[in-house]
């Protein structure tokens, strides 16, 4: 498996989305602890969860948790799986989504995290929403705080404009490693984000990549040149879509969200995928 890098740590060029494990239509438990070890098989040592993703009030943090019993009985070695999560978005579980950007929520939060996934510090910590009712220096000066205090080894933050993304950075020192926004052949309003990420070499993680769960399916028959592309290559539109997206900086690294084993080893093997200018060209005109 390729590697790319979040702040000093190797880690696969694609990576796993636990969301559609945990929130509205989810699978059964083995299903998904099976389809966790048919990505860690598949060599993904990034995945990617929240606090938040879950479904109903009593469940908060079900995707940590389901994370951490995957992690625990699967056979092979885990120590180089990092587990990126996030805090700062809630689920009252009326199926809305809220937002706490406030340090001492967040700090909570991060306790309540770190002892789900059952670690002393958290590989990657994210700050998931920008809060309108607290200054974002605030917030993000949580993270920092838990960063320097040890409960967190990297810092993130998600759903960032440009300028968040400098404040973030400032006030990490220097030390912000990856930056989560939505991007995909539909939502392309991000790439100035991608743009300066590459440009501060910090990791972009896009999320919901294929179009979200309800639309990933349909990618090739939404976006016919996605659907050519991978035809050529005798791959799906999926595979080829995460390839043009590794391809638009080395900071990219992908984290397709899945619920069965086909779907995530399909996803995994687009780092193996090499589109031509050409063929790159076509899709991001498309
Ligand atoms: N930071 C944020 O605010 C935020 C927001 C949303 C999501 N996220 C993160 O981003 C991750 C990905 O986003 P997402 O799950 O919403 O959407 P997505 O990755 O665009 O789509 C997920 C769906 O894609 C299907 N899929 C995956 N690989 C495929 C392939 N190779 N061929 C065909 N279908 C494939 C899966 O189907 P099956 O279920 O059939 O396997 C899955 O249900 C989430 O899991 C979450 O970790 C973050």
């Amino acid at each position: 498996m390729r590697t790319r890098r979040i702040g000093g740590t190797q880690v696969s060029a694609i990576g796993l989305g636990g969301m559609p494990m945990s929130i509205e239509g989810r699978p059964d438990e083995q299903r998904s602890i099976t389809t966790i070890h048919a990505a860690l098989d598949a060599g993904i040592t990034l995945i990617d969860t929240a606090d938040a993703y879950h479904l109903t009030a009593h469940d908060v943090g079900h995707n940590e948790s389901l994370i951490a019993r995957a992690l625990a009985s699967y056979a092979g070695d885990t120590s180089n799986v990092l587990v990126a999560t996030k805090g700062g978005h809630l689920r009252p579980g009326d199926g809305s989504w809220t937002v706490n950007g406030s340090p001492e929520y967040l700090k909570k939060a991060c306790e309540a995290s770190l002892k789900r996934l059952g670690v002393d510090a958290i590989g990657l910590y994210q700050f998931h929403r920008p809060d309108p009712r607290v200054p974002y220096a605030e917030s993000v000066g949580a993270i920092r705080d838990l960063l320097d205090a040890g409960k967190i080894r990297l810092a993130g933050i998600s759903n960032a404009t440009r300028d968040e993304i400098l404040l973030a950075n400032q006030i990490l020192d220097g030390r912000l490693a990856s930056v989560q926004n939505q991007f995909s052949p539909a939502f392309r309003s991000s790439e100035r984000e991608l743009e300066l990420c590459a440009e501060l070499d910090v990791a972009f993680l896009p999320w919901s990549p294929l179009g979200g769960i309800s639309q990933a399916g349909e990618l090739g028959s939404r976006f016919r040149v996605f659907a050519e592309v991978a035809r050529a290559h005798e791959v799906s539109p999926q595979r080829a879509c995460l390839a043009w997206m590794l391809a638009k900086a080395p900071v990219v690294i992908p984290i397709p969200g899945s619920t069965r084993p086909e779907t995530i080893r399909d996803s995994a093997a687009a780092v193996d995928l090499d589109l031509s200018a050409g063929e790159l060209a076509k899709l991001d005109a498309a």
